[in-house]
């Protein structure tokens, strides 16, 4: 008799097992040593997707639970000719939407670079800076910011922000055919690509450098040398290094990251 109980527990536990091992398994999975450092730094999107399909499957919903149409709110951004389809969640939106695709390379780890889950927060508390990114783990001053900071006219000579300057130059190429034209030589951006598209519809350019500039700073980029350009290093760029991240170059895919 007590074995048939023994044998119906486990009848019902293997019924509800998609539970019990959701259960135990959700500690593990989200413990899982992919999520932080040193094997987030080699993991592929496909590691990450195996647990997390939702980030690229989930979209928006076409009408808010009061009944606002997504279609009908739009922000300034998205009426621009860079804006293109309906509106997408921030992950297809660096991920898989035709525009994401056609510049760029954008990995998990890209931007998720992993992190202790113990060290979330400095304690005791400080207004200073201690290096820590929180709970979500991307830091935007060194992804964000690149795509998405000002654009720094007044260090490129330019006598107004590029809405206004705009007429007088019309292209970014007026001056970057032959200016910092060693660029973009990394490895989430598609570099060819970008610069066929420019040439034609310049506002490609602006679209990453001041056109969606959610920050009121300009990202400070490195200086690569650049065939023509002056020995002399201009004050600005004193301290600014002359060579993308590591983890970024197209040539170290494997160096230390
Ligand atoms: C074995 C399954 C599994 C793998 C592989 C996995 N994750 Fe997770 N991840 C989880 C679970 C489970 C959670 C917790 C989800 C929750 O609490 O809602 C989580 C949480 C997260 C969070 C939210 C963290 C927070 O504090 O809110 C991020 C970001 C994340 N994962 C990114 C990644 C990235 C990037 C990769 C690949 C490098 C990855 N995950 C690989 C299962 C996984
Ligand atoms: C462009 C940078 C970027 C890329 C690329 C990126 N993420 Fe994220 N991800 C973020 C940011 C920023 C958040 C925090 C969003 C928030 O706080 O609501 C986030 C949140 C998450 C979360 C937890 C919250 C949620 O929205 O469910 C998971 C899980 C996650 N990302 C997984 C992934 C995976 C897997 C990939 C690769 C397929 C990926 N991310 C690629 C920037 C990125
Ligand atoms: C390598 C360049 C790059 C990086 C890094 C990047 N973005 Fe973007 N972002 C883009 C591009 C390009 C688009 C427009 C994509 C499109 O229109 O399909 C975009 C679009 C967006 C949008 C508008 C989404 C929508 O549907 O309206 C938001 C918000 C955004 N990015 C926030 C962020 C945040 C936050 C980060 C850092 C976690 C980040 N981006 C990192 C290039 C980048
Ligand atoms: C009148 C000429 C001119 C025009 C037009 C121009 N730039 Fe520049 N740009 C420069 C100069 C000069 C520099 C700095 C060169 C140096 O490093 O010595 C520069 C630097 C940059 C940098 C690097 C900034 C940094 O902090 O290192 C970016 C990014 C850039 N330009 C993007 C653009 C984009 C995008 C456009 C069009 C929307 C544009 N520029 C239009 C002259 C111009
Ligand atoms: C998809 C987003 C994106 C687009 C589109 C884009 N850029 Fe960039 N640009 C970046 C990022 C990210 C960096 C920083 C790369 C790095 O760290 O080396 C960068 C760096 C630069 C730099 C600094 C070069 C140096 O010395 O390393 C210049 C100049 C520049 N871009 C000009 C342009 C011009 C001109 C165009 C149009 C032909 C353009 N960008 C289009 C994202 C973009």
């Amino acid at each position: 008799m007590k074995n048939v109980f023994v044998a119906l527990a486990i009848l019902t536990c293997q019924s509800l097992s998609g539970l019990a091992i959701a259960e135990e398994d959700y500690e593990s999975a989200r413990w899982n040593p992919l999520h932080f450092k040193p094997a987030i730094n080699s993991a592929t999107n496909e590691d990450c997707l195996a647990c997390h399909q939702e980030i690229i499957n989930r979209t928006v919903k076409s009408q808010s639970p009061a009944g606002v149409k997504a279609a009908d709110s739009l922000a300034w951004y998205q009426t621009l000719s860079l804006y293109e389809g309906e509106q997408d969640t921030f992950h297809r939106r660096h991920l898989v939407t035709p525009l994401a695709k056609e510049f760029m390379n954008l990995q998990c780890n890209t931007c998720h670079q992993g992190h202790d889950p113990r060290e979330e927060a400095p304690n005791p508390p400080t207004a200073t800076d201690a290096g820590f990114t929180l709970r979500k783990t991307v830091n935007p001053e060194t992804t964000c910011l690149k795509c998405h900071g000002k654009m720094n006219y007044q260090m490129m000579g330019l006598p107004a922000p590029w809405e206004k300057s705009k007429n007088m130059f019309q292209t970014c190429m007026a001056c970057h055919v032959a200016i910092r034209t060693v660029r973009h030589q990394v490895n989430y951006l598609n570099a060819d690509n970008i610069e066929t598209a420019a040439q034609k519809n310049p506002d490609v350019c602006y679209g990453c450098h001041g056109g969606r500039a959610w920050y009121r700073v300009a990202y400070p980029y490195p200086r690569h040398a650049w065939p023509g350009a002056s020995p002399q290093t201009p004050d600005w760029a004193k301290h600014r290094p002359t060579e993308s991240e590591p983890r970024f170059r197209l040539n170290e895919k494997t160096a230390a990251k």
